[in-house]
């Protein structure tokens, strides 16, 4: 009988009033059912709590962009952009490109109303820093290096940007920017990589 007491108080080792109710049920059977019941349901809420938190807390903001053919280019595509404690992640994909390496940024300006993308600004670039492909440190905040597009014209890259966030009125924030894809290679070089015209953009706005 004794071990049959302590197994059930092993739920309530964290509290000492349920161990003291635990004990006290050993000897009616109704009281059990209740402190086994308080037991169990503020264990279920969290285990569902912690299982949705990473897909739609705070922490986990994500911030879907569409992104816009640009200089009489085919491109399509999106992208998903998601803070994390490191910085924010961007999830790019393009389809109907032409296959190879593609520089891809966010510019400063949330702004893809030009024909050819220019309305989007430059480099976002809030440090001051130098352009470079990531991996390289310092660079521009805005630079995610390049998306590689296959032979059947899609590409995908995901990228976390160090230090950048989604948070209104933020400096560091990709919030009010744009992403760019561009028709060349990002070759790391001055001032801003060499990648040629922009052939997609996606206004980065709070959802
Ligand atoms: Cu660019
Ligand atoms: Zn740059």
């Amino acid at each position: 009988m004794n071990s049959l007491f302590s197994k059930t108080c092993w739920v309530c080792v964290s509290s000492l009033a349920f161990a003291l109710a635990c004990g006290s049920s050993g000897a009616g059977g109704e009281p059990a059912a209740s402190p086994e019941a308080p037991a169990a349901s503020p264990e279920a809420p969290a285990a569902e709590a912690t299982g949705a938190e990473p897909a739609t807390g705070g922490e986990g903001h994500a911030v879907n962009v569409a992104l816009q053919a640009k200089s009489g280019s085919t491109l399509s595509g999106n992208a998903t952009l998601t803070e994390t404690p490191e910085g924010v992640k961007v999830e790019l994909t393009v389809e109907h490109v032409s296959p190879g390496d593609h520089g891809a940024h966010v510019h400063e300006k949330g702004d893809c109303s030009a024909p050819d993308g220019a309305s989007a600004g430059g480099h976002f670039n809030p440090a001051s820093s130098q352009h470079a492909l990531p991996s390289n440190e310092p660079r521009h905040l805005g630079d995610l290096g390049n998306i590689v597009v296959g032979a059947d014209g899609t590409g995908k890259i995901e990228i976390v940007a160090p230090g950048a966030n989604l948070k209104e009125g933020d400096p560091n924030s990709f919030l009010g920017k744009a992403i760019i894809v561009h028709e060349k290679k990002d070759d790391g070089g001055q001032p801003t990589g060499n990648a040629g015209g922009r052939i997609g953009c996606g206004e980065i706005k709070s959802s």
